[in-house]
């Protein structure tokens, strides 16, 4: 069985190692969704991941949900990501892209003037949006009409190809953390009486569509999905998890994708149902250790780890995974703070 330290071949690229940064909001871009030239030196410093994922961007100026979150729809965005992607590829690093739409996460100031958060059905998050206009109550998003969404999942075709645009290697569709994808899978937040809601099958549609369209952008062996079942986020409640995820991984595995990236805390209890379920690599994620992710590996209970928090504070991470040295500890406060402090001055070991 491999360790952390084995190559991983991922379609027609093959990763140095199967130590995954995972996808992290920083909150260091323009206010226009453009990646600074601080989040060059930031992926750049972590280059000796396997593969970085990046921050979740937006697919259309409707998914943006956050102040200063990147997106990949314009001109400007795809020459600004040009400059992080090619600074990782000189240090010898792989990244994918995340794509999202925020759906109702989103509040009406982060959007166009005059337009609303949209969702599959008309419910409101509870809480605020934390947004450098201040804290922001959720608002009701409008439901999606019918005839709208296809167009809307193939925004996340149209952000897949600037991706490859800008140089990224692949890209991944956030499915996860009760953004728009995930929106529809959970029949608590997804209560359409159409052929998006109800069914199992009809609330995996818009999954697919964008899936779908990512594939005939990118082609499926550089695209990866990432699902966080029932995470405690977002109002997210998802009462059959145990039966669409199954379903999901079953039909993404038939489709031949690069890998499936599934974060849920508890090791091998929360992956040993989907990981027999899909053929490709399996990413296995959340509040993993170097001894965590090993054991896993070694049972075969996926095919690489994916590390958040550890490598926001330890730009190396793999050469201290390697040589047994300390982990330091990142400071939460500046996890999406702006400028270079808590970002780009963590040492290496
Ligand atoms: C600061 C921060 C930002 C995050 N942003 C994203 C994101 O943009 N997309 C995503 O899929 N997950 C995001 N996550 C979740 C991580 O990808 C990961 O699943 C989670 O941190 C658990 O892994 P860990 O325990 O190794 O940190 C974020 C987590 C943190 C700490």
């Amino acid at each position: 069985m491999p360790t952390l330290f084995d190559p991983l071949a991922l379609g027609p690229i093959t990763l140095k190692n199967r130590i995954v940064m995972a996808p992290m909001t920083r909150s260091r871009n323009d206010d226009a969704g453009c990646p600074t030239d601080i989040m060059a030196t930031y992926y750049a410093q972590r280059a000796t991941a396997g593969l970085i994922i990046s921050e979740a961007t937006y697919v259309s100026a409707m998914g943006k949900g956050y102040s200063r979150i990147p997106g990949l729809h314009s001109p400007a965005q795809v020459a600004a990501w040009r400059k992080v992607v090619d600074a990782v590829h000189a240090k010898g690093g792989k990244i994918f892209a995340q794509l999202f739409h925020t759906g109702r996460v989103a509040v009406p100031q982060l959007l166009p003037a005059g337009t609303q958060p949209v969702a599959p059905s008309a419910i409101a998050i509870n809480g605020k949006n934390y947004t450098d206009f201040g804290p922001i109550d959720y608002v009701v998003p409008r439901a999606l009409e019918t005839g709208e969404i296809s167009g809307v999942a193939a925004e996340f075709g149209a952000a897949a190809r600037n991706a490859l645009a800008a140089g990224f290697d692949g890209v991944e569709l956030h499915a996860a953390s009760g953004y728009l994808v995930h929106q529809f899978l959970d029949p608590t937040i997804n209560t359409r009486a159409d052929s998006y809601g109800g069914s199992i099958a009809n609330r995996a549609r818009f999954l697919f569509e964008a899936i779908d369209s990512m594939i005939a952008a990118a082609g499926k062996e550089r695209v990866g999905v990432k699902f966080s079942p029932r995470i405690k986020f977002n109002d997210v409640v998802e009462p059959d998890a145990e039966e669409i995820y199954p379903h999901l991984a079953r039909e993404l595995s038939s489709r031949g994708i690069a890998y499936l990236h599934v974060a849920q805390q508890g090791a091998y209890e929360a992956h040993k149902a989907l990981r027999p379920l899909f053929k490709g690599p399996y990413f296995a994620g959340s509040a993993f250790d170097k001894a965590s992710g090993e054991t896993l590996l070694a049972v075969g209970g996926a095919d690489a780890i994916v590390f958040g928090k550890p490598f926001i504070g330890n730009p190396d991470l793999p050469r201290r995974f390697r040589d047994g040295l300390a982990i330091a500890e990142s400071d939460g406060k500046t996890y999406y703070a702006k400028g270079p402090e808590g970002y780009i001055d963590y040492a290496e070991a």
